[in-house]
């Protein structure tokens, strides 16, 4: 029996596993795959939540690393699934996306001469002050096989002097789980239980480094999503990170901002897929709006995501009140994007990802 081993740490990974998973019980007979959490994230809205909603199973290995500097998280974890992997001896791991989780377990894995590939591969900001480009860099330079979401994905790689044999253009499994869980979220109460009604309403969401450690940067963002929910209430899930700064300042919001604590997956698609519009600084955020077609605006400077902005939905704005204000009235005035689905986001990307590896590895 051959053994892969996944791994998840923070909240944008538990929707790239689940569904990886799930294609793996079609190999029950010659593979078993069992998931690694690092616990880098560890709050139950944060974490356990996304287990139920996306129906994974417990991991098999839960290191609980908890927060901390980058150089601690990333060592501790490295330690950590060090000891996992000379104990269980995988054939194949497998990291996804670009969060400190993933380049600590790439780099162990791949310096004990196990097989790891990486799903997302190939995403670039060029934006090395963002710790996501960084740990994507990293990750990219030693794995073995990348699966990529989107075409920039591709060529970035070759770019970068990837061979072309290694690289496979897969789609994307974050949106394999948007459409496990629809039918869930359609049936979710969470608008009724905020008295909010179809698309009467905008979703923020904020959480960057960049957008919400600075002060001043963090006070103008909440006074723009001040200003925009004087046109339509706006519900804002409020990341841990956020909500610590949010309490050293001292900042309250009107009424018609709904301030609420990070939501369980199936309640923020639900919310997602209703919003008239949705003001963001996410990457996942980005790809999921452009899914369901729903307008999304992005306040950064750049994404690696650009198909969202060419195909889909996704408008990248500077992340300034000026520009974010310009970006909403358009959308007021009607002008905003329908977007299309960008190629192999079908709901099936974790069945060729696992078709591949089973046939690679065996
Ligand atoms: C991480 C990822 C980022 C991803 C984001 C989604 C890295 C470098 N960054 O950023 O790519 O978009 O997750 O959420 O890996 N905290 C809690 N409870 C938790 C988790 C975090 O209270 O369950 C608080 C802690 O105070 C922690 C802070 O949030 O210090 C930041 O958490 P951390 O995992 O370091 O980074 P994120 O900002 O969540």
């Amino acid at each position: 029996m051959k053994q892969a081993i996944s791994v998840v740490g923070a909240r944008p990974n538990f929707m790239k596993v689940a569904p990886i998973h799930r294609a793996f019980a079609r190999y029950a007979s010659s593979w078993e795959h069992n998931i690694v959490h690092t616990g880098q994230h560890y709050d139950a809205a944060m974490s356990d939540s996304f287990f139920a909603d996306l129906e994974m199973p417990h991991p098999k290995w839960f290191m609980g690393v908890g927060s901390g500097s980058h150089g601690e998280q990333t060592a501790k974890i490295m330690v950590g699934f060090e000891e996992i992997c000379l104990e269980s001896r995988p054939d194949c791991v497998i990291v996804v996306g670009d969060v400190n989780s993933t380049v600590a377990c790439a780099l162990v894995s791949v310096k004990l001469g196990i097989p790891t590939v990486h799903v997302e591969s190939g995403l670039r900001s060029y934006d090395r002050s963002m710790p996501e480009e960084i740990n994507r860099l990293a990750t990219d330079a030693i794995v073995d096989e990348h699966f990529v979401t989107e075409q920039s994905g591709l060529d970035n790689l070759i770019r970068e002097g990837v061979d072309a044999s290694r690289i496979h253009f897969v789609g994307n499994t974050m949106i394999d789980s948007l459409h496990y869980a629809l039918p869930k979220a359609a049936r979710c109460e969470i608008l009724e239980r905020l008295g909010l009604a179809h698309q009467g309403y905008c979703l923020v969401t904020m959480h960057r480094p960049s957008n919400v450690d600075h002060p001043e940067q963090l006070s103008m963002l909440l006074g723009v999503i001040e200003q925009v929910s004087q046109v339509r209430p706006v519900v804002f899930p409020v990341h841990p990170r956020t909500r610590k700064k949010m309490q050293e300042l001292g900042i309250t919001m009107p009424p018609s901002v709904y301030l609420i604590d990070a939501v369980r997956y199936v309640e923020f698609l639900a919310l997602m897929r209703s919003a008239a519009v949705v003001l963001t600084d996410s990457g996942g955020i980005q790809e999921e709006t452009t899914a369901l077609g729903v307008p999304c605006i992005t306040a950064r400077t750049t994404t690696e995501r650009p198909s969202t902005c060419e195909l889909g939905t996704n408008v990248l704005v500077e992340p300034s009140a000026d520009a974010i204000l310009h970006a909403m009235a358009e959308f007021d005035a009607g002008r905003h994007k329908s977007g299309f689905i960008p190629p192999l986001w079908d709901g099936h990307a974790a069945e060729r990802i696992v078709d591949l590896i089973t046939a690679h590895y065996s």
